[in-house]
């Protein structure tokens, strides 16, 4: 069945195709929130020597909530976009208090944290605890727009919800984390905004927009959404 035959494709690409990168090595939460939240605004490329001195600074939730501000503003120099880090720190002394210094399990409790969006609650929750979550960014609206020639304009804010429930029909049951994270690659390297490599893409033979030979009428995007 279609469905299934897209995931296993995916799937594969992603198990010979992946970056190598230092957040995967293992699927700590911690590790994985904060790789996310570093990624949100910045480059995998600048991001990752950011990464690795962060966890040898604040090698776990506890550390980082009882880091002194001066260390954490001085780990973030030149990421920008400071909010990022304060809100970490927020959210890493509520994991304290309030689950004993464990990432919560479950997506509601994720996202309820500081800082903490549906695409990170998505990417945490199928990452780390092995749920069937969406974590949806431009890069998987981008992709899902092609593959199903979905024409909801994505510079709406409601458009996010339209293309969860997408993922949510097609994500593997059994590996959603490389699922989500295999999506996260295509769109960095094949499926990408202005010349999407469609002769080396996984998802071809299952591809609406290639089919029509339409790739960069997608997705949609208004200028001025209101
Ligand atoms: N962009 C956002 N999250 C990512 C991840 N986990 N790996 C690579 N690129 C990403």
């Amino acid at each position: 069945e279609q469905t299934c035959l897209f995931q296993e494709s995916l799937l594969n690409w992603y198990q010979t195709e992946q970056r190598l990168l230092p957040w995967r090595e293992n699927t700590d939460p911690y590790r994985v929130w904060v790789s996310e939240i570093m990624l949100q605004q910045t480059q995998v490329a600048t991001v990752i020597p950011y990464f690795l001195r962060f966890m040898e600074w604040f090698p776990s939730i506890q550390a980082l909530a009882e880091a002194p501000e001066d260390r954490l503003l001085k780990a973030w120099e030149g990421l920008g976009y400071y909010s990022r880090v304060r809100n970490m720190q927020t959210a890493a002394k509520q994991i304290m208090t309030d689950y004993g210094g464990k990432m919560p399990k479950r997506p509601e409790d994720i996202s309820a944290l500081k800082g903490i969006g549906p695409y990170t609650a998505g990417a945490i929750a199928s990452i780390c605890f092995h749920l069937p979550e969406p974590a949806v960014d431009g890069n998987v609206m981008r992709i899902y727009s092609r593959l199903f020639s979905i024409c909801d304009d994505i510079a709406q804010a409601k458009t996010r919800k339209i293309f969860e429930g997408k993922v949510r029909q097609t994500i593997s049951p059994t590996q959603p984390g490389d699922f989500n994270q295999a999506l996260m690659d295509l769109g960095a390297t094949v499926c990408t905004p202005t010349s999407p490599k469609c002769d080396i893409c996984p998802l071809a033979a299952y591809c609406s927009a290639h089919h029509a030979g339409r790739m960069t009428d997608y997705p949609v995007k208004t200028k001025k959404p209101k």
